[in-house]
């Protein structure tokens, strides 16, 4: 593909074409980065911004050929939440490694004995994991809803409770269009 690239900017095009392929090419991100509730040696559990190693690849599937999609391996009891609003989730560990996908509401994620937080919006950037489970962490997270309206939750616990191949980039939360950012 960069070999590709560069014989294309060999090559004697109009300025147009090449503005167009150089634009479609840094605009599709490389992997997805994931706010992710972890547990660090001493089992308490913390906040990560994970990058998954799985890249996020050009479909050919008819209906979303030309899109990008990143493989988030093989789920287990797939469930659909509807919490309601003003809740409070309590202390409490992942019951099990999971993608947990808000997609409306908000969900407000602290810790017992540390002031760190995150708060995540339904919508685009509503995908998070899970995987302070008991073996790995002593008290877990404490979750709340603060929204005025049910929040919706969609949890994917994995196959065999095995964490994604990834990468920490960081501790907290993954900054604001870190997430999936189309580089413009
Ligand atoms: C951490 O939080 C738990 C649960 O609230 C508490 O029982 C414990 O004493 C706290 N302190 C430490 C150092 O773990
Ligand atoms: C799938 O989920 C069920 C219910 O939570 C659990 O008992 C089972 O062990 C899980 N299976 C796998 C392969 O993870
Ligand atoms: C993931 O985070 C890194 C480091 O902050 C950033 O450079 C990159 O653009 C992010 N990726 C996406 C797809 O947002």
């Amino acid at each position: 593909m960069l070999a590709f690239a560069a014989l294309l900017l060999l090559l004697p095009l109009g300025p147009l074409l090449q503005l167009q392929f150089t634009l479609a090419a840094k605009s599709v991100p490389r992997a997805l980065n994931i706010t992710t509730i972890a547990a660090n040696p001493q089992k308490e559990s913390i906040l990560e911004c994970w990058r998954l190693t799985a890249p996020l690849l050009e479909s050919s599937v008819p209906g979303t050929s030309g899109a990008v999609f990143a493989q988030l391996g093989q789920g287990n009891a797939t469930s659909y939440g509807l919490i309601p609003p003003r809740f409070d989730g309590g202390l409490h560990n992942a019951p099990a490694i999971q993608w947990v996908v808000f997609t409306a509401g908000e969900a407000v994620i602290s810790f017992p004995n540390s002031s760190a937080q995150a708060t995540i919006h339904g919508g685009r950037n509503g995908l998070i994991l899970a995987a302070d489970i008991a073996s790995v962490s002593t008290y877990g997270h404490i979750t709340m809803y603060p929204s005025n309206q049910e929040t919706v939750a969609i949890q994917i616990p994995l196959e065999n409770n095995i964490v994604p191949d990834h990468t920490v980039l960081y501790e907290g939360p993954c900054r604001k269009r870190e997430q999936d950012n189309y580089k413009q």
